[in-house]
């Protein structure tokens, strides 16, 4: 069997075609080793521009530049064999044009050999989407909360939380399927809206902080893993893994300081005293 075929990735039409169907398990992942666990399990791995946060400790992800994501990007796709990848385009690599997106773009996928790209906003980057999808980039769309505009939102806010303020979210999420994107993020919006969203469009929805109600989940690997210092409210812990760690390199420090290190011997089994 060849290699190709002993390893195949799941596509993008692969979760374009799970709508309505058996919930898309996606996680974000920025290095080969949490990419090898992440693959077990997930159908797609996000590649997030949250790296910024979480690998960086920037405040916001407006810092993080192209060069970051496809190194990031390169990791994942070594250590994954089976899960979608789909690497985030970052602030300012695609707002400009939808040629700037496509060089963008393209830059990504063939540095990397991903699978697909996920760019933020809406009915204002429709016609990017369309320009990507018509010319062999599969595209995720990211709306509700999108966090590279926190400095005309101001702050990272729940979106669609009365009903009056809903429609030009369900209007972005229509222009974005209507493009042709292959999937959509729906971040920090209210359960009745993303539920009605994913009714009425052909994408399938994939939720951080919108529900139950969506085709699908993701959610920032670290957070998930109690290891982010400021966790969003909607995140579920399934694991508190700081404390953990935190105890491990404790124990290292305290063993160097006091000598109590392993020396070669019980490393190899060699015999360096009689
Ligand atoms: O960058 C990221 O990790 C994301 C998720 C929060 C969806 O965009």
């Amino acid at each position: 069997m060849s290699v190709q075929a002993a390893i195949r990735r799941k596509t993008a039409p692969d979760i374009f075609a799970r709508k309505g169907g058996e919930p898309i398990v996606m996680l974000t992942s920025y290095h080969a080793h949490t990419a090898a666990l992440v693959d077990r399990y997930c159908d797609a791995i996000l590649v997030g521009d949250s790296l910024g946060n979480v690998m960086h400790g920037y405040e916001t992800t407006v810092p993080v530049t192209l060069e970051m994501m496809i190194l990031q990007g390169r990791a994942v796709m070594r250590g994954s064999q089976h899960a979608l990848v789909v690497v985030d385009m970052p602030f300012g690599s695609y707002e400009a044009s939808k040629e700037q997106a496509f060089h963008s773009a393209v830059r990504i996928l063939k540095e990397t050999q991903c699978g697909a790209v996920k760019l933020e906003g809406g009915e204002r980057m429709a016609e990017t989407v369309a320009f990507l999808s018509e010319r062999g980039i599969p595209v995720m769309g990211h709306i509700g909360l999108t966090p590279q505009s926190i400095n005309t939102l101001g702050s990272f806010r729940a979106q669609g939380r009365e009903e009056g303020s809903w429609e030009p979210i369900e209007n972005d999420a229509r222009a974005i399927s209507d493009a042709g994107a292959f999937s959509i993020v729906i971040e920090a919006v209210a359960e009745p809206l993303a539920r009605k969203i994913t009714g009425k469009i052909a994408a399938p929805t994939i939720g951080i902080g919108a529900s139950a109600a969506c085709d699908g989940q993701v959610l920032v690997l670290e957070d998930m893993l109690g290891l982010s210092p400021r966790t969003p409210k909607f995140v579920r812990r399934y694991g508190d893994l700081g404390p953990a760690i935190e105890a491990a390199i404790k124990g290292y420090a305290a063993d160097v300081r006091s000598r109590n290190f392993p020396g070669p011997e019980h490393v190899y089994g060699m015999k360096t005293r009689n």
